[in-house]
């Protein structure tokens, strides 16, 4: 189904909100900017405009979604119930991109919102906009990141229309977002924080919120072996809840990637000798890298990711650099790694996602 697909350029923020609120109210499916990525939104209440949002980014039904509000006293409306972690937590990060799973209020959303799930994903938005938007509406608005299944979630509103035009009703542009990657999404279970899925919010943060009142930060595993039943909770060994989303192939450029990781001058060796095998081979080689080593690689494009003890710069801008290398139609990526603390933890996920587990150690 096509539709005409509204665009509310920056520059006139306060009549388009309200405009892309009344399309919302409505029962209309728009992008709109968080301080993560663009997100499509719809009424979370309404099955019908939730139907919409799957069916314009052609995404699996058993994949549940966020529900964004504008203010954390409205989560009662969402929640049977929120324990003191939770408390704790929507107190230091909200607004902000952490996104809390907590039980779901019977009736409260389309049961399409949760695919099934007995909980629901909510968050409060850390962009003014996206607050103010939701504010207008009225509605608790259920929105996943406002990209084509598959590819890489948009984060400037020209991503979103080279992926949705056509299929939805309106884009609210508020230039490029900030962090550049998705919410952290957690799980609270009695006095443990499980991340679901890394992001914006850091394993480090959590803790020092919670570490007065006694709570703990855990990984919920999301290996391969554990994924087959990922879309039920608390399966698998360990019970640690588990995010469906983690199943899916995520953020694949179209061309063969693979990730380099290793300190430093192994690194750079590495990554040369990967893109000289590849050019000798014909190949159109792409490399991600460091500022302090992108001066060194010969490739048909190397896109220069920012200093290597600031992951947030890379951070920023990789979903940007993926959706590039298919625009120039590179058949070899090679996508160098960061050390894995703060932000950098969930860099090296989706990083690791993007190249479907291709990754080489680079020792000295
Ligand atoms: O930053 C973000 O989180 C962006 C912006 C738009 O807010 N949204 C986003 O949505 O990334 P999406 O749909 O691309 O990812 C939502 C993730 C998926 O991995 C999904 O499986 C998980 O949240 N999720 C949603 N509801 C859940 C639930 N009830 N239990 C466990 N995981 C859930
Ligand atoms: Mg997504």
């Amino acid at each position: 189904m096509r539709c005409d697909t509204k665009y509310w350029p920056a520059e006139q923020a306060r009549t388009q909100i309200e405009e892309a609120a009344a399309a919302l109210a409505a029962g209309g499916v728009v992008a709109f900017p968080t301080e993560t990525v663009y997100g499509l939104g719809g009424d979370a209440r309404s099955t019908e405009a939730v139907q919409r949002i799957f069916a314009a980014k052609g995404r699996p039904s058993d994949n549940p979604l966020i529900v964004h509000l504008a203010r954390s006293e409205d989560i009662g409306a969402l929640a049977r119930e929120v324990n003191d972690v939770e408390s704790a937590l929507m107190k230091a990060f909200w607004p902000g991109p952490l996104t809390l799973v907590v039980p779901v209020r019977e009736g409260a959303v389309s049961p399409l919102v949760t695919a099934g799930l007995d909980t629901v994903a909510v968050r409060v938005p850390g962009h003014e906009l996206a607050r103010e938007l939701i504010e207008r509406s009225g509605c608790p608005i259920a929105a996943p990141s406002a990209n084509r299944s598959g590819r890489p979630s948009p984060t400037c509103a020209a991503h979103v229309r080279e992926d949705l035009d056509g299929r939805i009703d309106g884009v609210l542009d508020g230039g490029a977002t900030g962090v550049g990657l998705e919410s952290t999404v957690v799980r609270v279970r009695g006095r443990e924080i499980f991340i679901l899925r890394p992001g914006g919010i850091t394993e480090e943060q959590l803790r020092r919120a919670v570490k007065e009142i006694g709570a703990s930060v855990a990984q919920s595993e999301s290996s391969e072996a554990t994924e087959a039943s990922a879309g039920t909770e608390a399966t698998g060994g360990a019970d640690a809840p588990r995010s469906p989303g983690v199943k899916y192939t995520h953020y694949a450029p179209r061309g063969e990637m693979v990730l380099v990781t290793g300190e430093a001058a192994p690194m750079l060796s590495a990554v040369q000798e990967l893109i000289r095998d590849a050019s000798l081979a014909g190949k159109r080689v792409a490399v991600l890298a460091c500022s302090e080593h992108a001066a060194f690689y010969r490739a048909t494009a190397v896109f220069d990711c920012g200093p290597r003890s600031e992951p947030e710069s890379a951070a920023r801008s990789l979903y940007a650099m993926l959706r590039r290398c298919d625009e120039l139609d590179m058949a070899y990526i090679v996508a160098e790694g960061y050390p894995e603390a703060g932000i950098g933890a969930a860099l090296m996920n989706r990083l690791r996602k993007a190249a479907g587990g291709r990754e080489m150690i680079a020792r000295g």
